[in-house]
Parts: structure tokens; C-alpha cells; sequence
């Protein structure tokens, strides 16, 4: 074996033995944190630092200035979107620019009512208590948070049988920043106490590029400007793909390419990875083979897609519908789900049955 062949040997092993690490989700937005690598951590410090959402970033800049001016805590604040497009990013930008502290929790890890009352009276006048999932509140905690939000105060019954007695307890006045994957399964009561609800979108691949390159400088990494642009365009319009596929290449450059990430180390690096040209992973391939095999294109309920496919309904339409439909691959209908002409054309395969005609 010659020493290349030998180095590019070891190469793919690198790459395969941290993909297979990663649980091969290098394109999986949905695991926490940009990576769950700990040495060097990629989140925007500051809404300056957060690239992209203009609308939004503009909006809270204009709430936080105001409530600042007026010395104001910032009104309660509501951040839906599908996972990795920064909405944890943006509570921790909020408590920052704020001066307060971020006490982050999520909906299924408070469990009873107490949980969420002693978290509640530790809060300090400014701090931000942060929900992720917060669609997944038990109904009883939920109405907890009303008063909390509203009045700033909770109601608790303290003791039990005839000696009860129920006390108000006064809280100091905090932000409460909840993060939602399903705005839709939010009660409307808890929604309505959200003085600002902002919706994420998915990120333009110059954005994404502009992340990527950020991210390099702070890893000490050497990117090429067609690389960054090539790992935008095949990370699901998500921040946290660009990042993760940024450091899997990392990887890979060192070991193959004397650390330099060039647009052909990207491409071979990808490829190693299983990330196809739309930023697909194994995952969206096997939900558009099976709805095309299988369905026919649909239509067809999601509860038995997921049945197909092995997975639960609720991550597929979190984690892997949004993006689909928001690359014209997938329809939404009110009769199930519809594989659009894209989507054959993406895997090779035509509409319909496929019929020999007269002229084949
Ligand atoms: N607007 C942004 N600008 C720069 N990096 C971002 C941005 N949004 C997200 N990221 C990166 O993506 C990672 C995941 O974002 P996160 O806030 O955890 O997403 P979410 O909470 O919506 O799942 C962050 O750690 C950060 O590295
Ligand atoms: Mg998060």
C-alpha cells in the first residue's frame, strides 16, 4: 500500500468510527447542543454574533432596548421552530443582553407542580427561566405559569385535609422564555401569555455559509469559500447540521488534508458522511423511498408512514417533515402526505407505476 492510499485509508476510518460515534446523525438536527462535542463551544454570544432571522433579530432588539430604557424586565417570550435553527441560542442571547441569569429547564423534566414552584421562587428580578418543549407541560404546571406569567405570583395549597390552606406567594419579576418544535400543540391560554412569539425559519445557504466560516475562525480551522458554501448548501437550511458537518470534516482534513478543508475534501468528506446533494441524510432518504415504494407517493397518514418506517409520528413531523416540505419534496394535504415530482426525480424513480408504453 502506498502512503497515500494509506492515508486516506485511516482517513475514512476516522470519519466513519465519529459518524458511527455520533450515532450517525451528523445530519440529525434534532440531538442537543451544536455537537455534542465539548471542547470548543459555537453558540452566538450576542444577537449581533446570531446570524440571520433579520425579522426577528430586529424585534427583540427593539423589545430589549425599550425594556432596558424604561429598566423593565423584557415581556415573556415565545420561540417556535423545528430543532437546531437556534432558538436555545436565542434565550441564552436574551438572558445576556438582559444582565440576568438563565435558568433553563424543559417541559417534560418538570414533573410536579412543586418542581416547577421551586424553581419559580428562586428566580431573581431580571432572570430568565427558559422552557424548552415547553408544548410538553403537564396540564397542572401549566396552570401554575398562568398566575406566574400574569401577576407574578403562584398560588399554593400547603398541608393537607381539613388544615389546608392555600397561600400566594409574590414572585420577582422574570422573563419567561419558552422554545417550541409544535407550536400547534400549545394550549391557547399559554400561548396567548407570551407577549411575543417569533417564528424561526429555515437558514438561506449564504447565511448557513457565513455560520460555517464563523464557526472555522473559532475552531482554528482553515476553510476554503467554495468548502463553507458547499457544507451551507447540504445542512437542512440548519445551523446545527453546518456545524456538526463542519467539525466532521475538521476530522477528515486533518487526517487527509493537512487540516485544510477545500471544496473537494468537503465533497469526498460529505460523501464518507452519507450526506447527499439536497443535505439528506439516511433518515429523509428512507421516508422518501418508503412514501414513494410503499405509498405509491401517498397520499398517506403519518401514523402509518411512522409505522413503516419504524419511528415515532411526532419526530417525523418535528425533525424530518419541515425541511422536506420546504424543499418542495413533500406535500402536506388534507388527506396525508404527498411525494412531490422532486422527489422522484431526486431518487432516480418516475411518478406513477412505472408502464412500459407503446414506444419504449
Ligand atoms: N443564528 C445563528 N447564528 C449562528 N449560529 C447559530 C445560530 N442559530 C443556531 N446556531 C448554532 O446552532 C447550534 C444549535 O442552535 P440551538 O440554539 O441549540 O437550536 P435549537 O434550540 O433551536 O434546537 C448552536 O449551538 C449554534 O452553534
Ligand atoms: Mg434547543
Amino acid at each position: 500500500m502506498t502512503r497515500k492510499e494509506d492515508i486516506s485509508k485511516a482517513a475514512s476510518q476516522v470519519l466513519q468510527r465519529s459518524a458511527v460515534a455520533d450515532a450517525s446523525d451528523a445530519t440529525l438536527p434534532s440531538a442537543q447542543g451544536d455537537d455534542g462535542s465539548a471542547d470548543v463551544s459555537l453558540r452566538p454570544e450576542t444577537l449581533d454574533d446570531y446570524v440571520g432571522q433579520v425579522q426577528v433579530r430586529r424585534n427583540l432588539d427593539i423589545s430589549i432596548r425599550a425594556a432596558k430604557a424604561r429598566g423593565e424586565t423584557l415581556d415573556h417570550l415565545l420561540l417556535i421552530g423545528p430543532p437546531g435553527l437556534g432558538k436555545t441560542s436565542l434565550a441564552y442571547i436574551v438572558a445576556r443582553s438582559m444582565g440576568g441569569r438563565l435558568h433553563p429547564t424543559s417541559g417534560p423534566v418538570i414533573e410536579k407542580a412543586g418542581d416547577l414552584a421551586a424553581i419559580l421562587t428562586s428566580l431573581e428580578r431580571g432572570d430568565v427561566l427558559f422552557i424548552d418543549e415547553i408544548h410538553r407541560l403537564g396540564k397542572a404546571i401549566e396552570e401554575i405559569l398562568y398566575p406566574a406569567m400574569e401577576d407574578f405570583r403562584i398560588d399554593l395549597v400547603i398541608g393537607e385535609g381539613p388544615s389546608a390552606r392555600s397561600i400566594s406567594l409574590s414572585l420577582a419579576r422574570f422573563t419567561l422564555v419558552g422554545a417550541t418544535t409544535r407550536a400547534g400543540m400549545l394550549s391557547a391560554p399559554l400561548r396567548s401569555r407570551f407577549g411575543n412569539t417569533f417564528q424561526l425559519e429555515f437558514y438561506s445557504d449564504e447565511e448557513l455559509a457565513e455560520i460555517v466560516n464563523r464557526s472555522a475562525r473559532r475552531l482554528g480551522v482553515v476553510i476554503d469559500e467554495g468548502a463553507a458554501l458547499r457544507i451551507a448548501q447540504r445542512s437542512r437550511g440548519t445551523p446545527r447540521v453546518a456545524n456538526r458537518l463542519l467539525r466532521r470534516l475538521r476530522d477528515y482534513a486533518e487526517v487527509k488534508a493537512s487540516g485544510r478543508i477545500t471544496g473537494q475534501v468537503a465533497d469526498d468528506g460529505l460523501e464518507l458522511l452519507g450526506v447527499d446533494r439536497a443535505g439528506f441524510d439516511t433518515m429523509d432518504r428512507r421516508f422518501l423511498s418508503v412514501l414513494l415504494e410503499k405509498f405509491e407517493g401517498g397520499p398517506v397518514g403519518i401514523e402509518t408512514l411512522a409505522a413503516a418506517l419504524g419511528e415515532d409520528a411526532a419526530s417525523l413531523e418535528e425533525v424530518y417533515e419541515p425541511y422536506l416540505i420546504r424543499c418542495g419534496f413533500l406535500q402536506k394535504t388534507a388527506r396525508g402526505r404527498v411525494a412531490t415530482a422532486r422527489a422522484y426525480e431526486h431518487l432516480g424513480l418516475r411518478p406513477g407505476r412505472e408502464q412500459p408504453t407503446l414506444f419504449d
